[in-house]
């Protein structure tokens, strides 16, 4: 499929969605929330994609949605490309492989909620993060109200976004936000080679994994403690496990499905 403002490719169980409005600093328009949802689709439907990358081309990985767009539109509209904006970084979020975000640049507004939306934050040293919504009399409405105080802590969430600064990705690490910080030029080398480990894991179990840790994180402990066994004994039902058990104890690499 060719798309316009994003790029996208598979290599080696490794998929690669590439922001690319770099003129625009890669903000989010209509078009590019599209293109974003299709590659959701392909992902999903690809059994080949163990592994997705984000990243942006250029000096950002998003500035944001496009202000163009939210210039224009009434309270109505507004509230459409909220919503949107919401189910498409809930698309990314629910895709049943681990999602990559190697913020490369500005990651501001959208670009932040992007990032969240992933399972794994990169920085390079010149990324920035940020939900400077407030500058523009609006707030954040593509999820930042919601998942940046989910990760980060709501007190850290408030002084972000009440105050609109923007954070380098020092900060971003130090408050929990990026998990690891790398020099500009290693990032995307760095991100891959956490994906080519990740690829190597079980299909199966990885899914498991990662549903388990998002669905459990809304719920109390004792529900969330359910859930984990419930997929801790789905796993035995799947070849991966018995492989990777008598790959350990026969003393050789497994070699899962
Ligand atoms: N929407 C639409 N266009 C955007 C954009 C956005 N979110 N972010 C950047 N651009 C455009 C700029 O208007 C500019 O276009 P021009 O070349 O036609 O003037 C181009 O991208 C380059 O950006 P510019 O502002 O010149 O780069 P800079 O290095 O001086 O500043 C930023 C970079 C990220 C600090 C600045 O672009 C910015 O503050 N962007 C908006 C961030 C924001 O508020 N995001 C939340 C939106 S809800």
């Amino acid at each position: 499929m060719l798309y316009h403002t994003v790029l996208f490719g598979v290599e080696d169980g490794v998929a690669t969605l590439t922001f690319n409005r770099p003129d625009r600093l890669n903000a989010l328009n209509a078009e590019m929330l599209g293109e974003i949802a299709a590659v959701c689709d392909q992902v999903r439907q690809n059994l080949e994609v163990r592994v997705l990358i984000l990243t942006g081309q250029g000096r950002a990985f998003i500035a944001g949605a496009d202000i163009k767009e939210l210039a224009a539109a009434d309270a109505l509209q507004a509230r459409q490309i909220s919503r949107r904006g919401q189910e498409v970084m809930d698309q990314v979020e629910e895709l049943p492989v681990p999602v990559l975000a190697a913020v490369n640049g500005f990651a501001l507004g959208g670009g932040c909620e992007m990032a969240l939306a992933a399972d794994i934050i990169y920085a390079s040293e010149e990324a920035k993060f940020g939900q400077p919504e407030i500058n523009l009399g609006i707030i954040p409405g593509f999820g930042g109200s919601q998942r940046l105080a989910r990760l980060v802590g709501l007190g850290l969430a408030k002084e972000l976004s009440f105050t609109g600064r923007t954070i380098d990705a020092a900060e971003a690490q130090a408050i929990g936000l990026a998990a690891r910080v790398f020099p500009h030029a290693e990032l995307l080398a760095e991100t891959l080679k956490a994906a080519r480990i990740i690829a190597q894991k079980g299909r199966f179990a990885m899914q498991a994994l990662k549903q388990v840790i998002d669905r459990g994180y809304g719920l109390d402990l004792r529900a969330g403690l359910v859930l984990e066994a419930d997929a801790f004994g789905l796993c035995f039902a799947h070849p991966d496990a018995k492989e990777g058990t008598t790959a350990f104890l026969g003393k050789r690499p497994p070699k899962f499905l």
